[in-house]
């Protein structure tokens, strides 16, 4: 019950990686807000959490409602721990082939998502002055660049500089900003990758889950859980001098 009396907000929380935290925070004691654009996940899950939990609709690409998001968390459970801003969404293709609007939009949820829940989350904990924690989801495909990936790749990548930068700003505060990189976990997230490479593969849905798996040394696709592991670690004290890192989990897949 590391986190009794704490409160977490973890935005795309109604699905994946996402909802692993969400479950994570709550077994061990947390006041949780799930928030996402899906309202129904959240709803759902929030359901089976219980009363400690909170469904929040929103998409993080609305700034006033990523202020809104804070202020409804604090009005309900009293205050703001720790913010994990793990919502996002992929594109798979060809720079060449790609259009501007997909573009735009991969960096507007990915990147610009991330910043304003940052943000939001940087102005309450300051404003409490009792410090916190901020945990960006970044991506393997954030440390490098990915054929047919390259928006989100960049989107991630500037998840990685936005963390560095946020942990300097807000160390005076006590804010630890970390992030994590994951490589192959198997969620929702892979029914739009299978279908993105199955068509440039010329193989079925099936065979590019295999083909990616098959690539990881450790042989096996992470799990959302095991994500979660690393991300109440790096939210707990004893992370305490932790700040402005990246934390892989990618089954010894170094180049990711
Ligand atoms: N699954 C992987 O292999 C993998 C690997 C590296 C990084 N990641 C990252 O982990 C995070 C979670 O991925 P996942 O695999 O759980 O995916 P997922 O698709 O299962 O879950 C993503 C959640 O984010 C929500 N979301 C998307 N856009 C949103 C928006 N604009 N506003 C609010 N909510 C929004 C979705 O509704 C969904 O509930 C993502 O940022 C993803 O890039 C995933």
């Amino acid at each position: 019950m590391r986190y009794q009396g704490k409160t977490v907000i973890v935005t795309g929380g109604g699905s994946g990686i996402g909802r692993a935290i969400c479950e994570r925070f709550a077994r061990e004691g947390a006041n949780v807000t799930i928030a996402d654009r899906n309202g129904a996940g959240a709803r759902a899950l929030a359901e089976e959490l219980g009363e400690r939990a909170l469904a929040y609709e929103v998409d993080v690409t609305d700034a006033a409602a990523m202020e809104d998001l804070v202020a409804t968390t604090v009005a309900r459970f009293g205050g703001l721990d720790i913010m994990v801003n793990n919502a996002g969404i992929i594109l798979i293709a060809p720079v060449v082939e790609t259009d501007f609007a997909a573009w735009r939009q991969v960096l507007e949820v990915n990147l610009n998502g991330v910043f304003l829940g940052a943000r939001a989350a940087a102005r309450q904990l300051i404003a409490q002055g009792r410090g916190g924690v901020i945990i960006n989801g970044s991506s393997g495909a954030g440390r490098r660049g990915v054929a047919n990936l390259a928006a989100y790749c960049a989107s991630k990548a500037g998840v990685i500089s936005l963390t560095q930068t946020l942990a300097l700003e807000l160390a005076p505060h006590r804010i630890r900003v970390n992030a994590y990189t994951p490589g192959h976990i198997l969620t929702p997230f892979w029914e739009t990758i299978a279908d993105g490479f199955a068509g440039r593969l010329g193989v079925n849905r099936e065979e590019v889950i295999e083909q990616f798996r098959r690539s990881v040394p450790w042989g096996r696709f992470g799990t959302p859980e095991e994500v979660a592991h690393a991300v109440a670690w790096l939210a707990s004290d004893e992370a305490e001098y932790i700040s402005g890192q990246c934390l892989a989990m990618n089954g010894a897949e170094f180049l990711w």
